[in-house]
């Protein structure tokens, strides 16, 4: 142990000793084939680090969406040890030295995602030239843990080994300051594909009946393969548990919360209508008291599954997951599921489909089409594992929150969104509405 915290402190040391100027990697030809040769020691090094800390952190967590004392503490550690490659007085100055000292020359074609959040929470930077994406962290208050949960969940969701679908490989660790902030760098992979929820739009925009179908037989292909993959990861390690007491206990506590939060919010979104309010608390009720307390499998999952976080390449038909930040969660420090609560994977897939067709038209049945194919490849890769009164549970849970967010149709001033908006709040509150009833049908 001790020989173990020395050699770190000389590897901290080091590096602390070597920093690293933008003049000095200029002329420094980047390697051919980086991503054996550049795999870098502090990711690795980071890495093992993060998995246990948040491992430690598990323990006291008080919500999945803060980090621990631990996590911003090792946060801080990795941002202060990081190699440094600030460069000029733009995060994109700084953001290319990085990649030009590892992966390749200044890509002419590196581009931000979403520039709205610079600065403000994490954001991405991709350089299809080098193939390579950087996802930037910067490091203040309430973020801090974020690196950590990237790191870790990653590494959690990695250890599945699916065989249906492949993962961005995490590369390399660094960091650059600007305006008195740190950012810290964590270069990728590129991977190859189209956000899935991209691919609602081509049924939409078609020419003529032949390019709809065909659109539409791409949604089915692609839902069908997600559910081979969400099966997958859901059934990977699974473990039949009786939950104690005491979880049932916690979790059904955890939903009741969610559930008044929520209603609260509705109150305050549709003043006038309390009858309304009523009906979902019973229908809530009555779903909560069907919550199966038996045997259980728990079973690690993705944690964030929107489509948004799938990518899906029509060239070689195949899906790769990414932003598993969440995946550790369910995990613990075996690597033996913890969390019963997979099926939200499955709600949120679902749930993107509704809102994927609903943003166009209102096709119920192509949103049930593709639901049951998402279903099939599902149960194809997983069997039995998933708990029907948890699923129904959460979905209600989660129809709840989006018909509390579909409100703001009445103040939307783009028609278009209005009327989508308007579709969502009709299709959710039916959900809502008969909730129950759907509920004897399974
Ligand atoms: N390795 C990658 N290859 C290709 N595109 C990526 C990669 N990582 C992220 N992206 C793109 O950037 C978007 C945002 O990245 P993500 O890791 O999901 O961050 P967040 O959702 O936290 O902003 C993704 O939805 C995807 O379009
Ligand atoms: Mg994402």
């Amino acid at each position: 142990m001790i020989i173990h915290y020395i050699k770190l402190t000389v590897f901290f040391a080091l590096i602390a000793c070597c920093p690293i100027h933008c003049a000095d990697l200029n002329h420094t030809s980047p390697p051919t084939s980086f991503v054996q040769d550049t795999k870098d020691q502090y990711l690795q090094f980071s890495i093992g680090k993060a998995m246990h800390t948040r491992r430690i952190s598990e323990i006291d967590r008080l919500s999945k969406e803060r980090g621990t004392p631990e996590e911003e503490a090792l946060a801080k550690e990795i941002a202060g040890n990081a190699p440094d490659y600030t460069c000029g007085d733009t995060h994109e100055a700084s953001i290319r030295f990085f990649i030009e000292s590892h992966f390749g020359p200044a890509s002419s074609s590196l581009y931000c995602v979403a520039e709205d959040r610079i600065g403000k929470r994490e954001f991405v930077f991709i350089d299809k030239e080098n193939e390579i994406v950087v996802k930037v962290f910067p490091q203040i208050p309430k973020h801090y843990f974020k690196i950590i949960h990237e790191l870790s969940g990653h590494q959690a969701f990695r250890e599945l080994n699916l065989a249906q679908a492949g993962m961005a490989e995490f590369l390399r660790l660094g960091k650059y300051s600007l305006n008195g902030v740190d950012y810290l760098l964590l270069a990728m992979t590129f991977v190859k594909g189209e956000e899935i929820r991209k691919f609602f739009a081509p049924v939409y925009s078609a020419g003529g009946p032949a390019e709809k179908q065909e659109a539409i037989d791409d949604l089915k292909k692609i839902f069908y393969l997600l559910g081979t993959v969400m099966g997958e990861a859901h059934s990977r390690g699974k473990m039949k548990a009786s939950p104690s007491a005491d979880h049932t206990e916690a979790v059904m506590q955890s939903y009741t919360l969610a559930a008044g939060k929520l209603i609260d919010k509705y109150k305050e979104a549709d003043r006038e209508n309390s009858e309304m309010a009523e009906r979902i608390w019973e229908n809530f009720i009555t779903i909560s008291s069907q919550y199966d307390t038996g045997p259980v499998y728990f079973a690690p999952s993705h944690g964030d599954a929107h489509l948004g976080n799938f990518l899906y390449d029509k060239a070689s038909e195949k899906i790769t997951v990414i932003d598993s930040v969440r995946a550790h969660l369910s995990v613990d420090s075996e690597d033996l599921p913890i969390s019963d609560s997979y099926s939200y994977d499955c709600v949120r897939i679902e749930d993107s489909i509704i809102k994927g067709i609903l943003t166009y038209e209102n096709d119920v049945d192509l949103i049930q089409e593709l639901i049951g194919t998402f279903r099939q490849g599902y149960e194809i890769s997983a069997g039995d594992i998933m708990n029907q009164s948890h699923f129904e549970l959460n979905r209600f849970l989660r129809t709840l929150k989006q018909y509390v967010s579909t409100f703001k149709w009445k103040t939307e001033d783009d028609l278009v969104k209005r009327e989508s908006l308007r579709r969502m709040h009709a299709y959710y509150e039916g959900m809502l509405c008969n909730a129950v009833a759907l509920l004897a049908i399974h």
